[in-house]
């Protein structure tokens, strides 16, 4: 995997850049082309020379400098790498390129790089939990970017903290499974719904349900980084989206339904993991509703079941569908599977404390016509997206 693969290799200033010269060395073993680029700050603690001598490559260290007239040093770099590694990646570093800042060698370069970006922070425990970190890594998150979290562990301070830079052997192991997991939907275009649709009673009232739309967002970020062209259909929800996905917004299960219609025939995946509502206000009050009486009876009627009405014109499109219950999980799972005439059905208990909807947890059986194919324990909506889109992966041109 690591054979001929480019990586550049950004250190910034942190005690943490002598592991990166480990880091180096072991990415060079196992095959791997590197080239480092470091700020002013990380020089203070380990020196080029350190890094030029292991990966028998010059040190790009200031922007003013251009050895050779004909190129340009930092977009040459950006152009040349597979993979931009930022080991160790300090606050500050953080904190520029979530702006988009280019006031050095290393920023210069991240900013002219388009491939794959992997941040791997070092910092003390409170710089970590700092607001300021904190939305700085929910925008490298939302830009694409691919977060290495950092452990709890003995920090230089002399204190144990979270903020200790994952060593790295376990920086080499993520990034294996990361490049396996880049090419699995490689050109596949995927619409993935999120979030708890919204009906109308009045102009200020409204139905809906406990959906936070953390799942489909998650899928959404999952397919992404296994390489599928993403559309994300999205209730409401206080998310953001990665900005890679194509996001449609929409509010009622009517506008979920003609987004699902407008894009389902020049898709090659369908993944329905909205809270679509199954029954709407039967009409619709243009004005606020008073309340001048002490009981008050909503007509209901009945939405579209999009997946059911979908799948009718299904060509060979793959269809998951989820199904949230509170009893017979199994039993009424597989009876939606068939009813929806769906691929794949990724069922769940929504009655469990720490699962299902609003969680960042849940716990899943995934399903199709053979059965249970699989079940997860109590996992991160992260973890169990990745598991989903690799079944998908593995079953979608059989
Ligand atoms: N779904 C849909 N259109 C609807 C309702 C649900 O496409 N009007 C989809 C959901 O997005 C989900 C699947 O159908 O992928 C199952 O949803 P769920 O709420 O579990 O089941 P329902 O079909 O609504 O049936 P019930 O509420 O009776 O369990």
């Amino acid at each position: 995997m690591f054979k001929n693969l480019n990586v550049a290799l950004y250190v910034s200033g942190s005690i943490a850049a002598y592991k990166s010269l480990t880091l180096a060395r072991n990415l060079i073993k196992k095959g791997a082309n590197v080239r480092v680029i470091m700020t002013d700050s990380a020089q203070l603690f380990v020196t080029p020379l350190a890094f030029q001598t292991l990966t028998k490559n010059k040190v790009f260290t200031n922007i003013s400098e251009e050895p050779d007239e004909k190129e340009i040093t930092h977009i040459n770099i950006a152009k040349w790498a597979d993979v931009s590694l930022i080991a160790p990646a300090t606050a500050n570093f953080i904190a520029k390129i979530a702006n988009g800042n280019a006031d050095d060698a290393a920023s210069t370069t991240l900013l002219a790089t388009n491939g794959k970006k992997i941040v791997v922070p070092a910092m003390n425990d409170n710089m970590w939990n700092n607001p300021a970190t904190i939305r700085n890594i929910n925008t490298l998150k939302n830009d694409g970017i691919t977060i290495f979290s950092p452990t709890k562990g003995y920090l230089a301070e002399g204190y144990s903290g979270n903020g200790r830079m994952i060593e790295p052997e376990l920086i080499i192991k993520k990034l294996e499974n990361k490049l396996s997991n880049s090419n699995l939907l490689k050109g596949r275009r995927l619409i993935v719904t999120a979030g708890g649709t919204r009906e109308a009673i009045d102009p200020v009232r409204y139905i809906s349900n406990k959906s936070s739309g953390k799942m489909g967002y998650a899928i959404a970020d999952a397919a992404i980084d296994a390489g599928a062209d993403v559309t994300l259909i999205s209730a409401p929800s206080k998310l953001s989206a990665n900005n890679k996905t194509k996001l449609i917004s929409v509010n009622s299960a009517a506008d979920m339904e003609k987004a699902v219609r407008n894009n389902f025939n020049k898709s090659d995946i369908l993944i329905m993991a909205a809270a679509v509502s199954d029954y709407r206000p039967l009409i619709y009050s243009n004005q606020k509703i008073k309340k001048n009486d002490d009981n008050l009876i909503l007509n209901l009627s009945k939405t579209n079941d999009i997946l059911k009405e979908i799948t009718k014109t299904k060509s060979n499109q793959f269809v998951v569908g989820f199904a949230a219950e509170t009893q017979n999980l199994i039993e009424n799972a597989k009876n939606k599977l068939k009813h929806k005439n769906l691929d794949m059905l990724v069922a769940n208990d929504v009655t469990g404390n720490n699962t299902g909807f609003n969680s960042d947890n849940n716990k899943v059986y995934f399903i199709d016509h053979t059965g249970i194919i699989s079940e997860t324990d109590i996992e991160s909506k992260k973890n169990i997206s990745k598991k989903l889109i690799k079944l998908i992966s593995e079953r979608i041109d059989k």
